[in-house]
């Protein structure tokens, strides 16, 4: 056991036996789900579709209640919206009728933060991702890719305690995806926050996180938390080439695959 999972201090995020059941469901949608974040960590959930891996993040959010078992946020049960967490769902939800830089600041204006300052922050962030003349474009003028950097600058520029992502690159092409997640890979070196993402690319999950939660269905619950034993700064590039990222990517997917129906299917290659 580590030193984080033994000082309650350092946790940032616990679920102890979690069970959710939806009004009216048959089975619950999650059952006994008992895991830990560590401040500073980054923690993939990965799980076949329908396990469980949003209620997980509602249930972090605090957008959903345990009918079961406990969430705890710093130490704090949560029992309301979790106002310390910022939740970039797969959508991303930019509002429509707002221009990129009034989207990004949208959580510094509820949180009245001066005019002046504010600008600054939205500015810095703007350039941080990328979007250096597009400031004032609406939404639909964007590609998805950049759609998906305004809604993370939106979700990083107030230093949230904890980032919850729902599969934050899933509908972009492979090439967005792995500048992206490089991308956020280098933005979590200066950030040092929590994350918390929910993907289905097993890569991802390997080239990001500290810790792959692993879930199977019926109903959702965890088989296992693999530990990414790679240092950071990490660059996608040499983790691909490593033998070190063959090893961990057969054992994950060793684990996966007992979660997947490949009847009829050659999977398994990356
Ligand atoms: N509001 C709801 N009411 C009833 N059942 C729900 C509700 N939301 C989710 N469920 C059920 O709970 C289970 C878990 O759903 P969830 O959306 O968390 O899965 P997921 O792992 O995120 O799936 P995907 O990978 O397809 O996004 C599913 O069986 C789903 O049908
Ligand atoms: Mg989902």
């Amino acid at each position: 056991m580590s030193t984080n999972q033994r000082d309650p201090s350092a946790e940032a995020l616990r679920f102890d036996n979690v069970t959710l059941e939806f009004p009216g469901s048959h089975q619950p949608a999650i059952q006994d789900v008992t895991f830990r974040v560590a401040r500073r960590k980054l923690v993939a959930v990965i799980g076949p579709s329908g396990c469980g891996k949003s209620t997980i993040l509602n249930l972090a959010a605090g957008l959903l209640s345990p009918t079961r078992g406990q969430v705890h946020f710093d130490g704090e049960r949560v029992t309301a919206v979790n106002s310390s967490a910022a939740y970039v769902t797969q959508q991303s939800h930019l509002l429509p009728w707002l221009s990129v830089k009034a989207n990004i600041g949208l959580a510094l204006k509820f949180r009245k933060v001066p005019k002046d300052e504010r600008d600054e922050r939205v500015a810095h962030w703007v350039k941080v991702v990328g979007l250096t003349g597009f400031e004032d474009h609406y939404p639909r003028e964007l590609s998805g890719g950049m759609q998906k950097r305004c809604a993370i600058a939106r979700a990083l520029i107030y230093d949230p305690s904890i980032v919850l992502m729902d599969e934050p690159f899933g509908p972009l092409d492979a090439i967005t995806r792995l500048k992206l997640q490089q991308d956020l890979l280098n933005l979590w070196q200066e950030q040092e926050g929590t994350l918390v993402f929910v993907t289905h690319d097993l890569n991802e999950a390997i080239y990001l996180a500290d810790e792959v939660v692993v879930m199977s269905k019926g109903p959702g619950t965890v088989t296992r938390v693999l530990r990414v034993p790679f240092e950071r700064p990490r660059s996608i590039g040499s983790l691909v080439d490593s033998h070190e990222f063959s090893e961990i990517y057969n054992e994950l997917w060793s684990v996966f695959k007992s979660e997947i129906d490949l009847s009829g299917a050659s999977a398994g290659a990356r």
